[in-house]
């Protein structure tokens, strides 16, 4: 190998990635201005903007109904305190303390508010803090977790209860999703979110493109944004106290 192949190749294997990884959406991504809380000058916080993905998933969130059991909204104290129900209104752990109510701003930039109709299921405002904590529980992905549930929401290797055991979850009615599912054939080790992988047949049953988007959605799910208007139950300094 000559020495000018050699750069080249090197080139090609670091350069490219650099400039498609880091360069690019640099450029890109460097002017976009943040969301100011609101319309005033000098608003002091601000919030993510819904788009893209996320905001697809909303509407496929919308489509199929599913707010007709699940809520969006952590009650004013004054309606009953949900503070204190464990990642529902947030997480409380040694580094943060994010429980808070739902405010307005908290729909900000979403086509619709999907405050719910009725709570037959959980409220989903803080569904990606619990995502993440069932996928550490039963060794999956906050992702492969979520896509496992809307395909068979009872499925008993989901939910595992705090020393590891298996919870019955064959009461579960949140809807089986099976329509934003094909089967496929199974091609190397299969696709990452794949589920019922078959090595004798050959084949997996995996995820079309709006359980995905749906999952990204869902996921998002974090009402975690410091608001100033909206009632904070957590103490101050929460965080110092629980490391003592
Ligand atoms: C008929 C009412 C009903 C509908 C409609 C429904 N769900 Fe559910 N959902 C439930 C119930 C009840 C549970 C709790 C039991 C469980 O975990 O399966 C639940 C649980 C969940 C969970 C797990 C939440 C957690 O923290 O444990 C997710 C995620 C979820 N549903 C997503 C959806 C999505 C997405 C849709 C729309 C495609 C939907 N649900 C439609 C009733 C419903």
């Amino acid at each position: 190998m000559t020495l000018k192949s050699f750069l080249i190749g090197m080139f090609a294997s670091f350069g490219l990635a650099w400039l498609c990884m880091i360069a690019i959406p640099t450029a890109k991504m460097a002017s976009l201005p943040p969301v100011k809380m609101s319309g005033e000058e000098d608003a002091e916080f601000y919030q993510r903007k819904t788009t893209g993905r996320v905001l697809n998933g909303a509407q496929i969130y919308a489509a199929n109904g599913c707010y007709t059991c699940h809520s969006q909204l952590i009650r004013p104290t004054y309606l009953g305190s949900q503070i204190f129900r464990k990642d529902v209104a947030g997480v409380s752990n040694a580094d943060a303390d994010t429980r808070r109510e739902t405010h307005y701003d908290d729909y900000r930039g979403e086509e619709y508010a999907q405050l719910g109709l009725t709570r037959m299921g959980p409220d989903l405002s803080n569904y990606g803090y619990r995502a993440e904590a069932y996928a550490a529980r039963t060794g999956m992905t906050a992702e492969q977790w979520t896509v496992a549930h809307l395909y068979n929401p009872r499925n008993e290797e989901l939910q595992l209860g705090e020393q590891g055991e298996e919870i019955d979850m064959s009461w579960s009615n949140c809807p089986s999703q099976l329509q934003m599912f094909e089967d496929k054939d199974l091609v190397g080790q299969g696709d990452s979110l794949a589920i019922n992988i078959n090595t004798t047949a050959m084949t997996q049953v995996v995820p079309r493109e709006q359980a995905r988007v749906l999952t990204d959605y869902l996921l998002t799910l974090k009402r975690d944004s410091a608001l100033p208007e909206s009632m904070n139950n957590a103490p101050q300094n929460a965080g110092a106290a629980a490391t003592k």
